[in-house]
This record gives structure tokens, C-alpha cells and sequence, in this order.
């Protein structure tokens, strides 16, 4: 195990909205990982990620649902509390879940204003683009750093008709375009592009001046996100577009078996673990 200190590309003690525009125009990738929980997230610290998502995606990765949206904002509070405080250096960004900013621009303000209060969020991202403009505009007015999500926008799934790819031929990708454009008007700090063609990506990236953050979107964005269960191969089978850099579900697989071995032949507790009085 490697015990060199990682370089982090931009020196600063707290990534911060404004460093991510100085990376995109410095032409340095942003690195984007979700997390749920306050041990990965110092992990992901640790590691230099710049930007961790608490993301509405532990509702199918690790509360078993088939969709993110039965995902609650009580649900999704607790842990983006747990991702702030886990990490010192990256950028925390919280995702509204379905149903907590559709309704209006209020709700919308005081889902945000709950994840930043009491989450202790950096800033809020929610999926969507023309049709959520007053939404955006109104948290940015209430001084609140939002960040977009287009393309596949999973909890859009049941009217998208699926995990499907999005913004595929001209008119889609002018609309997409014409989304991430509007969304940067409003105010937007940063747009997540999911599961759209890779001259498209590129083609988006290159009209806004915001950074564009893509999940498989290709390698034209300004940065990559993914989730990280599927990053460090905890998901079986990692998504197509995913890529695992490591075999944690094997790895723990393996040690929960061993465990279970040793305490059936009762070699664990050993000496080591044992209190002789
Ligand atoms: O919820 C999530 O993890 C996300 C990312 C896939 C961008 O929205």
C-alpha cells in the first residue's frame, strides 16, 4: 500500500464553488465521487477527490430499491451530515430527492436551506433543466450554489422510459444544449451530464463557461463522476459506462467467509484478542 501523500491538483485547504470554474479554465479535470457515509468520505479526502456527492443513488445501491425515488429527504439528510463531517478538503454537494423540489421554487429554497443547515451541505443539486428554471433561480437568489443534472436524469426514469441514452440526434442534443445553457443563466456552478452521446458532451462543454461533470458522457467533460460503489467494484455487475478500480465485493466477501471460518473452528477469538484476566 502506497503511503506517498497524494498531490492534490489544485493546493487549497477546501475545494470551494469558484475553484472548479479555475479548474475548468486551467484545463485541469475535476474529480467527483459520491459518498454516503463519514469513513469513505475522509477516505475520498484522503485520495484528493475534489467534489463528493451525497446522491439520491443510495436509494438502488444501498437501500434496495429499484429506482432513487422512493429516496426521502429524511433518508438523505442523515448522511450528508456524515459525508460534511467525514470530509475536511472536498467540495459537498447535496441531491435533492424526487418529490422535495418539484412542487414549487419555495420548496425547492427550503429543501436546500435543510441540507445546508442541516446537512451541512456546500451546495444542492437537482436533476432537470427548462422545467426547473425557477426552481434554480430561486436557490441561487437565497445564496445557495446550485449544481445541474441533465441527460439521463434517473429519477425522470418512468417518463424517460427507462435508463436510456439521452439528447441522441440533432433536436435532442439542441435541447440539452439549450437546458445547460438556460441552467447556467440561472445561476448553475456546475452541470452533471449523464449517459449522453460524447460529441454531444463535448459540444456542451465547450459553450458554457460552468464546468460540465460527466457519467458516461465520454472524456471531452470538464470532470467524471461515479458512484463509488461502482468506482471500487462493490456493485455486481458494475454499469457498462463504470469502471471498477478495485474488487471490494470480493475482498469483502472473502474476509466476512474467513471470519465466519475462524469463529466456526474457533481460531478467532486468538490470544491477540483475548483478555487472560
Ligand atoms: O445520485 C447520484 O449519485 C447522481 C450521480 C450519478 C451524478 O446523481
Amino acid at each position: 500500500m502506497s503511503e506517498q501523500p497524494v498531490q492534490h491538483p489544485i493546493g487549497v485547504r477546501r475545494v470551494r464553488v469558484p475553484h472548479l470554474r479555475q479548474m475548468k479554465d486551467a484545463g485541469r479535470p475535476i474529480t467527483m465521487l459520491t459518498a454516503y457515509d463519514a469513513l469513505t468520505a475522509a477516505i475520498f479526502d484522503e485520495a484528493g477527490i475534489d467534489v463528493l456527492l451525497v446522491g439520491d443513488s443510495m436509494g438502488d445501491n444501498l437501500m434496495g430499491h429499484e429506482t432513487t425515488i422512493p429516496v426521502t429527504v429524511e433518508d438523505l439528510l442523515p448522511h450528508v451530515r456524515a459525508v460534511a463531517a467525514g470530509a475536511r478538503r472536498p467540495l459537498v454537494v447535496a441531491d435533492l430527492p424526487f418529490g422535495s423540489y418539484h412542487v414549487s421554487p419555495e420548496q425547492a429554497v427550503a429543501t436546500s436551506v435543510r441540507f445546508l443547515k442541516e446537512g451541512l451541505a456546500h451546495a444542492v443539486k437537482f436533476e432537470g433543466g427548462a422545467a426547473v428554471l425557477p426552481q434554480v433561480r430561486a436557490v441561487v437568489a437565497a445564496g445557495i450554489p446550485f449544481m445541474g443534472h441533465l441527460g439521463l436524469t434517473p429519477q425522470a426514469e418512468h417518463a424517460l422510459g427507462g435508463k436510456r441514452v439521452q439528447g441522441r440526434g440533432q433536436d435532442a442534443g439542441d435541447r440539452l444544449l439549450a437546458d445547460a445553457l438556460a441552467l447556467q443563466e440561472a445561476g448553475a456552478f456546475a452541470v452533471v451530464l449523464e449517459v449522453v452521446p460524447a460529441p454531444l458532451a463535448e459540444r456542451v462543454t465547450a459553450a458554457l463557461e460552468i464546468p460540465t461533470i460527466g457519467i458516461g458522457a465520454g472524456a471531452g467533460c470538464d470532470g467524471q463522476v461515479l458512484v463509488w460503489l461502482d468506482m471500487a467494484g462493490y456493485t455486481s455487475p458494475v454499469p457498462r459506462l463504470a469502471k471498477a478500480y478495485a474488487d471490494l465485493r470480493t475482498g469483502l466477501r472473502d474476509a466476512a467467509a474467513a471470519y465466519a471460518d475462524e469463529v466456526r473452528s474457533r481460531a478467532f477469538p486468538g490470544p491477540e484478542q483475548t483478555l487472560a484476566e
